[in-house]
C-alpha cells in the first residue's frame, strides 16, 4: 500500500462459485459511487473488475482482489491460484477463449476479457506461472477530487 493511499481492500473470490460471481466488482463500484467518482471512469473500473474476477471464477480455483485508491488511480491487483496461463500472447487475443462447453452454455468464454480490460486499463501487467496461478495488475487514472 502506498502512503498516498486513500482507501485499500482486499475481497476474496472462489473459484466456480457462480452464486457469488460479480460481487466484488458490484462492491467496488459501490465505494467509487460513495468516493463520488466520475461515472465514466466508475464504468471502466467496473467492467475491467467484473471481467478479471470473472476470469478467476471460471479458469482459477480461487483468488483476491486487492483494490487501492490513490488520488488520482484506482489501482486493481487481481491474484489467483489455479492452472496459470501457458501463452500470454494468444490469451489477449479477441475471441481466444479455453472456456468449458458448459461456461459457454452460461454466456462465458467469448475471448474477450483480457482484450477489454486492457483497453479500459492505463496500465496494464499480466503475468504468469504455469500450475501456480496469475497475477494481472491494472491502473485506471481518475481526476483528482
Ligand atoms: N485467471 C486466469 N487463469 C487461467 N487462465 C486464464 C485466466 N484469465 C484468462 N485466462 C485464459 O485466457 C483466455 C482468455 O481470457 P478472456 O479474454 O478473459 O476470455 P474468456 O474468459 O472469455 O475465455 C481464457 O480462455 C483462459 O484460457
Ligand atoms: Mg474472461
Amino acid at each position: 500500500m502506498g502512503e498516498d493511499t486513500l482507501y485499500q481492500k482486499t475481497f476474496t473470490i472462489t473459484g466456480s462459485d457462480f452464486d457469488k460471481a460479480g460481487e466484488v466488482s458490484t462492491q467496488i463500484k459501490a465505494i467509487l459511487k460513495a468516493a463520488g467518482l466520475d461515472s465514466t471512469v466508475i464504468r471502466r473500473v467496473a467492467s475491467a473488475s467484473f471481467e478479471a474476477e470473472m476470469n478467476v471464477v471460471i479458469h482459477a480455483d480461487r483468488g483476491k482482489i486487492d483494490f487501492e485508491l490513490t488520488p488520482t488511480a484506482i489501482v486493481l491487483t487481481i491474484d489467483d491460484e489455479g492452472p496459470g496461463i501457458e501463452d500470454l500472447e494468444l490469451a489477449m487475443k479477441e475471441g481466444y477463449s479455453t472456456a468449458s462447453d458448459d461456461m459457454r452454455e452460461m454466456g462465458f468464454g467469448a475471448g474477450m476479457g483480457l482484450p477489454n480490460i486492457k483497453k479500459s486499463s492505463d496500465d496494464f501487467h499480466l503475468e504468469s506461472e504455469v500450475g501456480k496461478g496469475t497475477t494481472l495488475r491494472i491502473t485506471i487514472k481518475h481526476d483528482e477530487q
